[in-house]
Order: structure tokens, then C-alpha cells, then sequence
């Protein structure tokens, strides 16, 4: 089978080519998804799943990608729950090879049924930024009804997700970014935005919940916002400062069918736009990850047309 490969951690995204990769087998509890369409965070390459597995071996060289949608063309031993022939959309394991290529096997449990009306392309851009979102904000953001909430990165692929997620939920949503991220992040639902480039961000004053995309120094001044009882939320690494007064959390993504349920019902009525940039086949994906041709929003590799 056709798939993007890497084998230099150095390299990055500069560093993956197309090949000629093996057809995996479903082991057990696996299914071999025939993929129509994959996801790919460039973060990724930094993470030492992509380059080992549980037991720290190489594994190079690897197929990045963790996000897909497709149809099941296998079952492994004991796989319960899904059917070959099923459309299907969500999460790969991290130490294993993804989804950039014409087939992946992944653990059935990662998996949900993907709708017939919802197009391949946007079932593959969902698991990552609408898992991430969800759990950050209903499981370790412990969001309430008519609380306030600090959304960094406000008009990028999770960003865009909190936001909305939030807002229907009942938030009072500021987001952050680039000028340039301003009419995007508003038109996602933020009802104030500051622009990190020349806004000043202390004067949000306080506000219940930060979803901190960006890390670093935005991370570090964010912790200074957040009232008593409230939380710092993170997926960009663990948080170099903590609220005085409230919780502080950083979490990886997790695989769950329910919540990818909750997901995908709220893109069929509506309630939830996705944030695609970019669709392209899978003959130039090598060439869409490259930083130099990077544009706003998820890029999408349409493996099957
Ligand atoms: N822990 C987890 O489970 C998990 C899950 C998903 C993603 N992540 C990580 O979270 C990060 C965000 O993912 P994503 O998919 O949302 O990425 P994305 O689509 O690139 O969105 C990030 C947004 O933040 C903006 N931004 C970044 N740095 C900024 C700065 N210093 N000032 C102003 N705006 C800034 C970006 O603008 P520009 O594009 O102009 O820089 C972009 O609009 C990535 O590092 C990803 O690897 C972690």
C-alpha cells in the first residue's frame, strides 16, 4: 500500500516521503480500516510514540497520522462492536503506525460509526480537535453552565472546537490568536477576542477556565487569570505555572466512541462547524505538510476520492 513515512526526528515534516509500506494485519481487538481520509498534527513528530513503541524500540521507519475515517475491510480475533463494511472515524494508537496511508489497523474501541451523511474528510477531521475539546473542557476543564472561559488559539483546530463547544454549553467565550485570527475566531463564536500580538492580555481580568493551546509564556501569564475554584487547562505540555487558587491540568487526548458520537451528531444538525483549511490527495500530502505551504485551518489528505 501507498503511505507517508518518516525516519529522521531531526528532519520534521521536511523529512516524510510517499512509499511503499506492508498492508497491516488486524491483531486481536483490531480492525484494518480501508482509509478514505486521514488527519495529521504536526506536533506529532515530536512525540516519542512516533518514533518508538511501548517498550521504546524503534520503530522507523513510521507512518504519522492519527485521525481517519474510512471503512472496516477486516476484523481481528475477538473484535466485537463493528462490522467490515462500516463506515467508521477516530483515533489511532500512538505507538503504532497511522493513518496516512491506504489502510491503518487500529483498536476497534478507538472507533465509532461515522454517519452516511457526514463526508469522509470531515470525519477525519474531527477525533483529534473534537475529542480534545470535549474532554477538555467537560472532563478536566469540569465546565459549568454560565462560567467564563479564556480560549488561546481560538481560530485553530481545537480552538475552534472549545469555542463552539463552549458557547453552547453556555460560556462566555474570549479567544485569542493573530490579528489575522480575529474575524475567524469571531465568526467561531468568541465574544471578545484579543490579539496576543498587540493586545494585552492581563487585561481579560478574570475568567473561570483557560484552554491553553500555545504554551510557553502565554501559558505562564494565563495561570495569573484564573479566579479561585477555577481551572488551567493545557495540551501544550506541563503548565510552567499553576492558578493560586485554582486547579492546573495538562492531558493527552484519549480514544472514546461516546463522546465521538457527541461530536458528529452536533456536525449533522449544525451545531458544530469543522475547520478544515485544506483537503489534498494523498499523492501531495508530503508536500501539504511542509511549513512553507502551511495554511489556517486542518489539513485533510483525501486518500480515496
Ligand atoms: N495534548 C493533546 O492531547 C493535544 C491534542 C491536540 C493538539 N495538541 C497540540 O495542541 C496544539 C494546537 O493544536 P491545533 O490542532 O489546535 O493547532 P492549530 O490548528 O495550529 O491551532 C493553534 C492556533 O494557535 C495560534 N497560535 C499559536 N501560537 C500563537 C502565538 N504565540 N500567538 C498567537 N497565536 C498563536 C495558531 O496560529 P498560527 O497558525 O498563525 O501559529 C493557531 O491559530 C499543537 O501543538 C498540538 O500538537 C495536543
Amino acid at each position: 500500500m501507498r503511505a507517508v513515512v518518516v525516519t529522521d526526528q531531526a528532519a520534521g515534516t521536511v523529512g516524510m516521503t510517499l512509499a511503499e509500506r506492508p498492508e497491516p494485519e488486524a491483531a486481536g481487538n483490531d480492525v484494518v480500516v480501508r482509509v478514505h481520509a486521514s488527519g495529521f498534527t504536526p506536533g506529532e513528530l515530536t512525540w516519542p510514540g512516533t518514533w518508538t513503541d511501548r517498550l521504546g524500540r524503534d520503530r522507523t521507519p513510521s507512518i504519522p497520522g492519527h485521525e481517519l475515517a474510512g471503512v472496516v475491510s477486516a476484523l481481528g480475533y475477538g473484535t466485537r462492536g463493528l462490522s467490515v463494511g462500516q463506515r467508521v472515524f477516530g483515533l489511532s494508537d500512538w505507538t503504532r503506525d497511522g493513518t496516512l496511508a491506504e489502510y491503518a489497523a487500529v483498536e476497534a474501541r478507538n472507533l465509532a460509526p461515522l454517519p452516511g451523511d457526514v463526508d469522509f474528510t470531515v470525519g477525519a477531521s474531527l477525533p483529534i480537535s473534537g475529542l480534545t475539546a470535549w474532554q477538555g473542557l467537560f472532563v478536566h476543564g469540569r465546565f459549568q453552565v454560565g462560567q467564563s472561559i479564556l480560549v488561546h488559539g481560538a481560530a485553530g483546530g481545537v480552538g475552534s472546537m472549545v469555542t463552539q463547544l463552549a458557547r453552547e454549553a453556555g460560556a462566555y467565550v474570549i479567544g485569542t490568536g493573530r490579528a489575522s485570527d480575529r474575524q475567524m475566531a469571531l465568526d467561531f463564536g468568541v465574544q471578545e477576542f484579543v490579539d496576543l500580538d498587540s493586545d494585552s492580555l492581563e487585561d481579560v481580568g478574570g475568567v473561570d477556565l483557560v484552554f491553553d493551546v500555545i504554551g510557553g509564556d502565554i501559558g505562564k501569564r494565563s495561570a495569573g487569570l484564573i479566579r479561585a475554584g477555577g481551572t488551567l487547562v493545557t495540551i501544550a505540555g506541563p503548565p510552567e505555572a499553576r492558578p493560586a487558587e485554582g486547579l492546573a491540568v495538562d492531558f493527552v487526548v484519549e480514544a472514546d466512541r461516546a463522546q465521538l458520537g457527541e461530536v458528529v451528531q452536533r456536525v449533522r444538525d449544525g451545531r458544530l462547524q469543522t475547520n478544515i483549511g485544506n483537503v489534498v490527495d494523498l499523492d501531495d500530502a508530503v508536500a501539504a505538510f511542509n511549513p512553507t505551504q502551511r495554511v489556517k485551518g486542518k489539513t485533510i489528505i483525501r486518500v480515496r476520492s
